[in-house]
Order: C-alpha cells, then structure tokens, then sequence
C-alpha cells in the first residue's frame, strides 16, 4: 500500500472548470476522514452494526487510472464542466496513470472531421495501448471512408468501434469492420501470481492496475479464512475477483449476465498457465439477469461474492429469505462502487443473520466523491 503525506494536494489546472474531480480543494488526509466519516454515517442511518474500525486502502492520492471515458465536442477533448453541459479541453488530467497522460497527450493530436463523440483510451499491463471510439453510425461511416486517420492511430494502438466493439480491418482498399478480438487489457492476481485478463477495450474493468492489486490481495485475504469454500458470486464480470478467491475455494460459480465479459474469463480461463491450471477445474459460469431471479439453492454454498453494478444485488438476494438461519451461508463478501444501495443490501443481510466483521474503504477515485467500499459479514 502507498502511504500519502496527508497534506497532498494534487495540482490541476481545470480544478475550477473540470467536473471530474470534486476535492482538489481538500489535502488528501482530510479526503480519508470525510470518506470514512460519510461512509460511517451512511451506514449507522441504515441501522447497521459497524465495526469499530473502517480500514482505509490507497493507492496513491492521484495519477491512479489506466482508463477513462473522454467526450469529443466541437474540437474540445476532455470532461464536462462543472456548471454547464460543455466539455473542458483538457491537457493533462490529475486523474491518469503517467502511461495513460502520455497516451492520451498523443491522441489529443488528432483532428476529428466531426463534433461529437464519446472516448475510451486504455493502457494493458504491459503499456499497451487501446481506444475504444463509440461515435453515431454516420460518423462511423465517415472516419472509415477518410481513412488515414484510422491508419495513423492503428500504428499506435488497438481500436474499437461502437456498441458492438468492433475492430477495423484494411484490406488493401478500404476498411471493413470485423467481429471483436479479446486482449489482455487488465490484470488479476492469484495470490502472489499476477493473471492477464482477457477481456475488449470497451469492457468493464475496475480502473486502476495498481489498486486492482489491493483489491485482490483483499479478497483473497478473506476467502482464506474459509478454506475449501463453495462460492456463489454475483457480477464477475471478466472474472477480477473470482480468479483470486478461486485459489482458496473448492468451488465459484460464477453468475453474470454479460456475453462478451463471460467470454473473456473463458479465454482467461484457458490461457492460464499450467501452475495455475488445476483451478479451472472449480469454476462453473452461469449466465443470466440474477437481480431478477436466480433459482439456485444458497444453502449447498458456503460464501456469497457479490460485486453488483450501481442498482445492488435486488432479487439475488430472495433465495436467503427462504433458508432457516443455519441454511445460510457462512460468509458474505460485498464489494461496491455505491455505498447507497450497497447499505440497503446489507440491512437486508442484517435482517437475515449477517453482521459486518471487516470493513474497508479502497479510495480507487482519489480525489473525487467516489470510492470503492469492501466488506466482509458473517452469520452471526
Ligand atoms: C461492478 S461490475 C464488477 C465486475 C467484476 N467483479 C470486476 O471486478 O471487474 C458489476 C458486474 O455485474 C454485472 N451485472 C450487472 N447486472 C447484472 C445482473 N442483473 N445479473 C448478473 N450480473 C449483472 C455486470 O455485467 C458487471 O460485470
């Protein structure tokens, strides 16, 4: 873990226009205090049980992304601003990894035949370079009839176009747009194995490689704890959190509803190397909307991993009403990005039995309202 002076405070020049970040203004030690405090609060409203001590993870107090989502708006490539639907033209971002600055300084350098468009640029783990360009189907058409644009940036990097994520092909003629390619855009651990993930340039991925590695070091830390465990997770995703609790379990079935992320972790899954192999075996992926229903029998598991998006885990968490108290499984790890409906779903878990032993905050979005909140229930 990196530990900051608590007096940082990260330069930025867009501090009073860009909306990205909200607390440039506030040394970093006074961002640890008002997140934990906030989340404290949040919590304690939701009659929760907490414990005395929230444990507080950084990764540094800036600089952390490996990705992020730019909008294109009349010439201007940068974020929107803090009083108006306009985008800030930004330089340098206070936000970004150092190889993702350099990047995106060299993408800036294009000039776009069209006004409007939304933009991913990525850095892999071995400083890889990506781009994901989600325009409007015209644009599309016009970027792959000018051409030399398209050119020039697959010199330097893999491009992906719209929803679809497809790639562009140059067949001596013309460009054609071909299926999407899994790339290892992202890295996982097993414990002190580092695992490529395979996964799209436009695909979810936590944002930052760095504090990636806090998270999974977290996560296996805990399923430690419960040796030989039968897992059930909502939201693997590529399989971020299921490749480092599947060293310790005897079982993860994986339950997600994205195609395109589910076969990335396949990919994952057959690429491991030989040491890691044997693992495979204990993974079973199952594919569906399981905040609308899941017709599994929680008491044949032993710990639930649950990762959801913004919404929460909603009706995966009928099938525990039904169980009697001892049916229940043991242990219940929730990681979220939004404390808010993260404190709903833990009401619930209270109501059912659980209380929260461990709780942490691993600060992914310094500099920012924003962080990522782990906890560790048990069955009382
Ligand atoms: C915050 S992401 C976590 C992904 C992964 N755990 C990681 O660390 O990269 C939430 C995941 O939940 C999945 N998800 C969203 N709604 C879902 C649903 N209704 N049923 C199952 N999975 C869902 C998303 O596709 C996404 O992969």
């Amino acid at each position: 873990m990196t530990v900051t002076d608590p007096q940082t405070l990260i330069p930025c020049p867009y501090k009073d226009t860009c909306s990205g970040c909200q607390l440039l203004d506030h040394p970093y030690g006074k961002q640890v205090q008002s997140k934990t405090s906030e989340l404290r609060g949040l919590l304690q409203s939701h009659e929760l049980q907490i414990p005395e001590k929230i444990e507080f993870l950084s990764a540094g107090a800036g600089y952390l992304r490996d990705r992020l989502d730019f909008s294109l708006q009349d010439g201007r490539l940068g974020l929107y601003g803090k009083n108006a639907r306009e985008i800030v033209d930004i330089e340098i971002c206070a936000q970004l990894s150092p190889e993702l600055q350099t990047w995106y300084t060299e993408f800036r350098k294009i000039k776009w035949p069209f006004t409007k468009g939304s933009i991913r640029l990525r850095v892999g783990p071995e400083g890889q370079r990506g781009v994901w360009l989600d325009f409007a189907n015209v644009d599309i058409k016009a970027l792959l009839d000018e051409q030399s644009i398209l050119k020039n940036l697959q010199e330097h990097a893999f491009v992906e176009i719209g929803q679809r994520r497809k790639i562009p092909v140059w067949n001596g003629h013309e460009f054609k747009l071909k299926d999407p390619e899994l790339n290892v855009w992202f890295t996982t651990w097993m414990g002190e194995l580092a695992v490529k993930l395979y996964c799209h340039v436009a695909s979810f991925t936590q944002p930052s490689l760095k504090a990636n590695k806090l998270i999974a070091d977290k996560i296996s830390s805990w399923v430690n704890q419960f040796p030989q465990a039968r897992i059930i997770e909502f939201g693997s995703g590529i399989g971020n959190l299921t490749l480092p609790a599947l060293t310790a379990a005897k079982s993860v079935l994986a339950c997600e509803i994205d195609a395109l992320s589910l076969e990335g972790l396949e990919k994952t899954v057959l690429m491991l190397p030989s040491e890691l192999k044997p693992h495979s075996q204990k993974l079973t992926i199952y594919r569906g909307d399981f905040q609308k229903k899941i017709l599994q029998d929680f008491s044949q598991f032993d710990g639930v991993l649950a990762n959801p998006p913004r919404s929460g885990l909603m009706g995966f968490l009928n099938p525990l009403e039904e169980l009697s108290y001892d049916q229940r499984p043991p242990f219940f790890i929730y990681m979220s990005c939004f404390p808010e409906s993260m404190a709903k779903d833990m009401q619930r878990l209270q109501s059912y039995g659980y209380e929260i032993k461990e709780l942490v905050i691993l600060d992914q979005f310094p500099q920012t309202n924003h962080y990522e909140v782990l906890g560790l229930l048990q069955r009382k």
